[in-house]
């Protein structure tokens, strides 16, 4: 057992030696899924992390609607609560984790723990995304922070390699599979040559996806994530409306078939970039080289990569979400702010990395202008003449052809063909793919997908 010792009064650490004279109260907001995880290495692990800060970290008080589920944790000493403002207004309360989700009522939550001068530890991606400007502004004015190493990545400690260990360096470009979810479909997609309704039902079983997929499958999950990445990595506000975002929903078997014969797998990948022309913001479905690293992460696994100017090219890779990998990255925020009152330092890394009077927007540029190799995917008529009906307009678009696949004649009215570019300017591809449309002898809407063939 520990025997702790409140006391305001720092040199009596040094009188005492190694016991523990401080500690922090802490308060969870939200005991689901890592809110139990959360709880259960605070209980679990308090001794372990008492003597890697010397400050004790005295969990208080759980609040949560329901109070009847059995949680499978001894709350002896912990107060379970449905009232938030015990949480929010308790004067044993230092920090406040907020681990409900969402936008509504996290956001007045954390804003009132923020006002009420307590420490705000969150795993809410989308509050911080969208509302993080606000309230790490809120969090400044009050004196006290705002932490969320646990809302891009889960286990993966990125936002704390970002902010510190790669602070010396110029982000070149930061690029990563962020969602658990969008990955596992993507990765059973392949191994079980299965078409994408299949496999989200299974996950769905499985608890891979949630009932309502919509934000991890059409990509808004990972763009809550990049936004965070991009702002510390590029010292912008956060500015998740300025991120171009597409899912899953449109990547069918037969890509992933053809992207296998191509020597390539299909990814959903962040991509933030700082580039002359402005910085590049987008999520959508990426084929990568079969050999590189970023193609070996499968399933519900998360890896992020980083490019500095002198630190070259870094990678995280771990576990993006579940109970306990998310619930040690919540819980690595308490250890800093643990060691912060420990040597009674305050606000020594700005929330975004950046000292907020040096966070600037940046142009961003507009997706049009990018430019990448593609893989397009017709269906057309089986009959002589198409393939330069095609190609005329792609050499109109002035789109360099890299290769042609046409599977062999088939009985039924249209076949696949396929077709790799050089690299080319979305602007022209877009404009060929909507004149393609319109002929007669192409059936379905154009497939396409982005090909990078120099990421690790
Ligand atoms: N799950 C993961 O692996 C993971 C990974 C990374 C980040 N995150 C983030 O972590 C946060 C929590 O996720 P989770 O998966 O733990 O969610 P969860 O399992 O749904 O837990 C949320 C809990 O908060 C409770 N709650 C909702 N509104 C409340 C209110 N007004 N007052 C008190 N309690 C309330 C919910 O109760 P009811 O169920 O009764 O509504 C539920 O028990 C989210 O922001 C999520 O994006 C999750």
């Amino acid at each position: 057992m520990l025997a702790v010792i409140f006391s305001h009064h720092e040199s009596l650490s040094f009188f005492y030696g190694s016991r523990i004279v401080k500690s922090l109260g802490i308060g969870v907001l939200g005991f689901g899924t890592v809110g139990t995880g959360t709880v259960k290495l605070l209980l679990e692990n308090s001794e372990l992390m008492a003597q890697r800060t010397g400050v004790a970290l005295n969990l208080v008080r759980i609040c949560d609607k329901d109070l009847q589920t059995d949680r499978g944790v001894d709350l002896t000493g912990v107060e379970l609560t449905d009232s938030v403002d015990k949480v929010l207004d308790g004067d044993d309360i230092d920090v406040v984790v907020e681990l409900i989700g969402g936008y509504e009522p996290a956001r007045s939550f954390v804003e009132q723990a923020l006002k009420n001068g307590k420490h705000v530890v969150t795993a809410n991606k989308a509050l911080i995304a969208l509302h993080g400007n606000d309230l790490l502004k809120t969090a400044a004015e009050a004196g006290v922070q705002l932490l969320f190493e646990a809302s891009v990545a889960g286990a993966v400690p990125v936002v704390k390699a970002l902010r510190e260990s790669l602070a010396a360096n110029r982000i070149e470009e930061i690029y990563g599979i962020l969602n658990g979810t969008c990955n596992y479909i993507l990765t059973q997609m392949r191994v079980n040559q299965a078409p994408f309704n299949e496999v989200l039902a299974d996950a769905q079983k499985k608890g891979y996806a949630e009932a309502d997929p919509t934000f991890d499958i059409d990509g808004i999950d990972t763009a809550h994530k990049l936004t965070i990445l991009a702002a510390i990595a590029f010292g912008t506000p956060l500015a998740f409306d300025q991120v171009h975002v597409e899912g899953i929903r449109s990547i069918t078997d037969v890509d992933i078939l053809w992207a296998n014969r191509m020597g390539y797998r299909i990814k959903l990948l962040g991509i933030a970039r700082r580039t002359e022309d402005g910085l590049e913001l987008r999520i959508h479905p990426t084929m990568v080289p079969e050999n590189s690293m970023v193609a070996s992460v499968e399933d519900v696994f998360n890896a992020v990569f980083v490019k500095g100017d002198y630190s070259g090219t870094t990678m995280y890779h771990g576990r993006g979400a579940g109970e306990k990998p998310t619930a040690g990255a919540v819980v690595a925020d308490l250890i800093d702010l643990a060691r912060d009152a420990k040597s009674k330092s305050k606000g020594r890394v700005a929330g975004l990395s950046y000292l907020d009077k040096h966070l600037k927007e940046k142009p961003i540029r507009a997706l049009n202008d990018v430019e990448s190799q593609y893989y397009l995917r017709f269906s057309v008529e089986d009959r002589p003449g198409v393939l330069a009906e095609i190609t005329a307009i792609l050499r109109d678009q002035r789109i360099s052809i890299k290769t042609v696949n046409q599977d062999g004649r088939s009985s039924t009215d249209s076949v696949p063909l396929v077709i790799m570019t050089h690299r080319a300017k979305e602007e022209n591809i877009r404009a060929s793919l909507a004149a393609i449309e319109k002929l007669d002898v192409v059936s379905e809407k154009p497939h396409l997908i982005r090909i990078e063939n120099s990421l690790s």
